[in-house]
């Protein structure tokens, strides 16, 4: 049985009725444009065909009645009465706090949540919830659906309330994807353009299956060695810094901090050239595009770990794959392929091989469709 049925059958299981309104919202994968969202880069995620779902009534009240069907158990809480917590529900609760601090007039409801984006794998599992709540607050209380405004009370949120120091590319690409595009998205003025992906290709998530703790440590880390290169520079964020104003100036540089900086800085261009060459239709040019993500990645911004290396190695191997690189915050989690769609099978079956003899490891691969942001769906 799909997500949908799950949370529909559950609603009627506890609350004696059809829903009256079903929402979801996706995770996502970013394609290119790592770690520069926090920098005011560019990014280039699309929505995958895993997501977040609620199946809901409104309430007359401001109290929240949510039974979660992956943890089954029941929060309660009034919107009057936010008090922070631990768990599931806190993504939910952070969203009403935002939209409350927003002075949206929102209202109550009863819901039951569920979902099969994969928690911690790097598929931004939160940010699908914080918008599928986000997505139902606006149907019950009438407000519209604005997706840049959306995500960034979700943003918050997960800044303010949950603790996660994260930029806006989730919670964007979960908001407002479009099905069959990719999201490019300026991260500084919230500005988008929804980008068709070439026909003959299909993305390839594939997940490690090795998780990584101290992500946060690590990621305040890296944006705090950004900023401090912003300041060397005299500028608000990276994005603001030209190659050659880098190339001229880097050897004035710690050596960290300057190769941190060389990655938001050619990693944005390169977001500007797959753009491009997803207009051409040139997949070659994206999937070298992809190789070169990865290895500054690696090299300089030292986000990965040795998993990411081997399942990148793998996929870049086999002659069906255009490029490959890790995606997400790093450390762990996945890598995306593109590859050829006629052979998108033999694809998988042999780099899981290849990184099974390798990593010792067994991974998982999705073909992802590239999936429509948050919305109301019919029952
Ligand atoms: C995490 C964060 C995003 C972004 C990526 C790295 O997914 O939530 O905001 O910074 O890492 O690109």
């Amino acid at each position: 049985m799909g997500v949908k049925q799950k949370v529909i059958e559950g609603f009627q299981k506890i609350f004696g009725e059809k829903p009256a309104i079903l929402v979801r919202a996706p995770g996502r994968v970013n394609l290119i444009g790592e770690h520069t969202d926090y920098n005011d880069g560019f990014v280039l995620p699309m929505a995958i065909n895993r997501a977040a779902w609620i199946a809901l009534r409104p309430r007359d009240d401001r109290r929240l009645q949510i039974y979660s069907l992956d943890y089954q158990e029941t929060a309660e809480f009034s919107l009057d009465d936010l008090h922070k917590g631990e768990g599931w529900v806190e993504y939910i609760k952070g969203v009403a706090n935002e939209l409350n601090f927003a002075r949206l007039q929102v209202k109550g409801w009863d819901g039951v949540l569920g979902g099969d984006v994969p928690n911690g794998a790097g598929l931004s599992s939160s940010a699908a919830v914080e918008m599928a709540a986000a997505r139902a607050f606006a149907a019950v209380s009438g407000f519209n659906w604005e997706p840049a405004r959306m995500a960034q009370i979700g943003q918050r949120a997960e800044n303010h309330w949950v603790g996660v120091n994260c930029g806006i590319m989730d919670q964007m690409a979960s908001a407002a994807a479009q099905a069959g595009h990719a999201l490019f998205l300026d991260c500084r003025s919230l500005e988008y353009e929804q980008v068709p992906l070439p026909n003959e290709v299909v993305v390839v998530v594939m997940d490690t299956s090795t998780r990584r703790g101290l992500v946060d440590s690590a990621y305040n880390e890296r944006r705090a060695q950004c900023e401090a290169a912003a300041n060397f520079f005299g500028v608000p964020a990276l994005r603001d810094v030209s190659l050659e104003e880098f190339q001229a100036k880097r050897d004035e540089l710690k050596n960290t901090v300057m190769r941190r900086a060389r990655h938001v800085i050619t990693e944005n261009q390169r977001v500007l050239d797959a753009v491009a060459a997803m207009r051409a239709g040139d997949s070659q040019i994206l999937g070298h595009l992809f190789n070169e993500s990865h290895a500054s990645l690696r090299d300089d911004f030292e986000v990965t770990n040795e998993a990411l290396n081997q399942i990148v190695a793998a996929a870049q191997r086999q002659s069906a794959c255009y490029g490959a690189r890790m995606t997400g915050a790093g450390f762990g989690g996945c890598a995306v392929a593109l590859v050829e769609r006629e052979k998108a099978d033999a694809f998988i079956s042999a780099a899981s091989k290849e990184y099974r003899r390798h990593s010792g490891l067994e991974a998982l691969f999705y073909i992802s469709q590239a999936a429509e942001g948050a919305g109301l769906v019919a029952q």
